[in-house]
């Protein structure tokens, strides 16, 4: 009997030392949330948006928007590659910024999503359409490769223009490339 007593009490005891081991583990266990490129840039905190008082933007999405709005501006000074943006830039010099606030707000969305954003949804053209003259009649001719690289000449002085950091355009960058097969269509 006593040694019965014993077993139970040897049992009870292992019992209570893995309830408080497990408990100890699964108290420490993290939940892996990967960073994606889009916390780097600035992520989903709000901030106030510069462009327009009194409302709130995510810090990413508002870093992304001012690498695009200054590429935009250096694109349109390219004679490389501006001949391609006819339509928009003929709309500026009349003072009309529609067609000039959709592309940046396309394309900021295109990139927030690409580099991971959870709060936005993409939904403008394809790469293939948008850059395609028959799906697309703002896109003024096909793109060459030298145009690409033209292209991506003036995202990394935009860039630099606006202080994004070079490891952090090393990877919009490698994004960028990715799409080349899409964008160029000559
Ligand atoms: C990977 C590089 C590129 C990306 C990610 C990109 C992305 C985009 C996006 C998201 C749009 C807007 C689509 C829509 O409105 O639904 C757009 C439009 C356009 N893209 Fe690109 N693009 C790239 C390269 C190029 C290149 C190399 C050229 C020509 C040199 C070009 C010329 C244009 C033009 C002319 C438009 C229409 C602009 C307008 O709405 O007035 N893109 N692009």
């Amino acid at each position: 009997m006593k040694k019965l007593t014993s077993l139970l009490s040897a049992i009870a005891v292992i019992t209570i030392l893995f309830a408080i081991e497990s408990c100890s583990k699964s108290s420490t266990v993290k939940p892996t949330v990967k960073a994606t490129l889009y916390d780097s840039l600035g992520g989903s905190v709000m901030v106030s948006d510069p462009a327009s008082p009194g409302k709130t933007i995510e810090k990413g999405r508002l870093g992304i928007r001012s690498v695009i709005d200054s590429t935009i501006f250096v694109i349109a000074g390219d004679t490389r590659i501006n001949g391609h943006f006819t339509v928009l830039l003929g709309e500026v010099t009349k003072g009309n910024l529609s067609g000039f606030t959709e592309l940046s707000d396309n394309l900021t969305t295109f990139v927030a999503v690409a580099t991971g954003a959870k709060d936005y949804k993409y939904d403008g053209l394809s790469m293939t359409d948008a850059h395609n003259p028959a799906t697309n009649s703002r896109m003024n001719g096909k793109a060459s490769s030298a145009d690409f690289d033209a292209f991506v000449d003036d995202l990394v002085k935009g860039a630099n223009k606006v202080g994004l950091p070079s490891n952090l355009l090393g990877s919009v960058g490698k994004i960028v490339v990715s799409l080349k097969a899409q964008v160029v269509q000559k």
